[in-house]
């Protein structure tokens, strides 16, 4: 379906029709089988194309989502896997896009009326906390990761990497079950989820399930068992069990490594075995770097009967960058998420102080967190994104505070007029112009469904908002002959930017 153009006065979406013409016999008969869909439109056949266009536009203004697109699979229950850092590092950016891609298919998924379940797998095992578990024993001092917390725990673990720590002694003794390991490893997990958590909070996040790595491993056994019972998996010449995927054009996947009990690939394998009974779609919001990863443990899922009516997706991203030389990148080039946010606060202050407002902190973070999500939102996932903070922090162009700042004035508009009534007529044509572009939100909701991408709600809220912002500069209501459609009008803006702002986790400060 095609809408991107404007094709013309009323129109709100043309349906090529010559796939169906083959089928039905001719144009006219597939223009039959798609008018009933939009029966409450007005349409017109013009070279097997069918347009299908607004009737009345009163009417079409009181009743904006006539429309019922149908959602292919659309899963009653979906499992959406993101976020999920690696505990005893800090948050980097890579997990920010996850975490804030993560919760806004959460919410668009729970608006297309699927119960959620937000799953953070956090990253808490492996042979990484046998390294960090040896520096510490080495170096480590208790008052300073009391103090620093995960910072802290951050430098001990490039200090490991670079002097050269394995940490497989002690990961083996962690394994086994060791108690000053495993008391360790504790308090490692409990420091990192304190700050992810903190995090979690200030960007308005929640998780229903935090169950990781480390939940998993002891459940590694019974896939190994699995692999071999099922003949999907053999035992390589250097003793590791490995499951063949090479008649899939795959690489084959390795699930036990001589003497180690389980892998990152066996332990979301056993995670799947308990996750597929949950969903009937299940989805990774995880980089594009994970993408073979995730073919393999698809298809091994698959070998091994664990998902047979439940489909598993990659939802994968590309790389989040800062600029260079812009933002100063710590040791082992990870930019901290909370250094990030402090930047955008510092931009949003003076950018609100220039102009003229005078907000509390509370607003400022509504404005540092919409700013953050839109940046990252209104980029097609799978793009790699430099994101370039000054110019997301602007009332100008594709920005939060742009939309924002819309909304306001929409509302402010509303509240001017005491008597608010349906106008006879919509007159004016960028008025017109909006009520098509309200009619046309199911089809971005369902290019969004059918990319598991919510950039394309970002794509409609900014294209909604500059053609209000257009009619506002071209046309005054109040007091003119426009005062009721003006305010009509505003209100169908509001209602459909309540929505998208929910998705996009936009959040309206009282005054901007
Ligand atoms: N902890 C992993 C990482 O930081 C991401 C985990 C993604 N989820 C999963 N089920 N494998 O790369």
């Amino acid at each position: 379906m095609l809408f991107e153009k404007d094709y013309g006065e009323g129109v709100i979406a043309i349906i090529p029709l010559h796939k169906k013409a083959k089928e039905l016999g001719s144009c006219e008969k597939a223009a039959e089988y798609y008018s009933k869909k939009f029966k409450d439109y007005a349409y017109e056949i013009e070279n097997c194309f069918l347009k299908i266009k607004i009737k009345d536009y009163v009417e079409a203004l009181k009743n904006s989502s006539l429309i019922k697109i149908d959602l292919e699979n659309k899963p009653q229950r979906a499992i959406l896997d993101f976020s999920s850092p690696n505990i005893g590092k800090p948050f980097h950016v890579g997990h920010l896009r996850s975490t804030i891609l993560g919760e806004s298919l959460s919410r668009f998924y729970e608006f297309l009326g699927s119960k959620v379940i937000r799953w953070n797998y956090l990253g808490d095992w492996g042979i990484q906390y046998g390294k960090l578990i040896e520096a510490y024993k080495k170096w480590g001092n208790e008052r300073e990761l009391k103090t620093k917390g995960l910072r802290y725990l951050f430098e001990l673990y490039v200090k490991a990497h670079n002097e050269g720590l394995q940490g497989e002694e002690e990961f083996k003794k962690l394994e086994r079950g060791d108690k000053e390991n495993k008391k360790l490893w504790l308090i490692f997990r409990d420091i990192s989820l304190k700050e992810f958590k903190k995090m979690y909070d200030l960007l308005n996040i929640r998780f229903d399930i935090w169950k990781g790595e480390s939940h998993y491993y002891e459940f590694g056994k019974e896939v190994i068992e699995d692999a071999l019972n099922k003949k999907v998996g053999f035992e390589d010449k250097d003793k590791s069990i490995v499951i063949d995927l090479k008649p899939f054009g795959l690489p084959n996947l390795v699930i036990s490594k001589r003497g180690e009990r389980s892998l990152y690939a066996t332990r979301d394998l056993a995670c799947l075995k308990e996750r597929c009974n949950l969903a009937e779609k299940i989805m990774y919001v995880v980089g594009n770097e994970q993408s073979l990863y995730f073919k393999q443990v698809f298809k091994a899922a698959e070998l091994l009967d664990y998902c047979s009516s439940t489909s598993l997706e990659h939802v994968s991203f590309g790389l989040l960058t800062l600029p260079k030389g812009k933002f100063s990148t710590r040791k082992g080039n990870v930019i901290f998420v909370d250094d990030l946010i402090s930047t955008i606060k510092k931009e949003v202050t003076n950018a609100l102080k220039s102009k003229g407002v005078d907000v509390g902190d509370e607003d400022i973070m509504k404005v540092v967190v919409s700013t953050l999500s839109y940046a990252l939102l209104s980029q097609a996932r799978r793009k790699d994104f430099v994101f370039d903070v000054k110019k997301f922090v602007s009332f100008e162009g594709n920005t939060a505070m742009y939309l924002l700042y819309t909304y306001k004035r929409a509302k402010n508009l509303i509240n001017e007029v005491s008597s608010h009534k349906m106008p006879k007529e919509i007159k004016h044509p960028i008025s017109r112009h909006i009520i098509v572009l309200m009619h046309r939100f199911p089809f971005y909701v369902k290019k969004a469904y059918d990319n598991n991408d919510t950039y394309y709600l970002a794509l409609y809220a900014y294209e909604l908002a500059k053609t209000y912002n257009k009619l506002y500069q071209q046309q005054k209501f109040i007091g003119t002959e426009y005062e009721q459609e003006g305010i009509a009008i505003s209100y169908g803006l509001i209602e459909k930017l309540e929505i998208i702002f929910h998705i996009l986790n936009l959040q309206v400060p009282t005054k901007i």
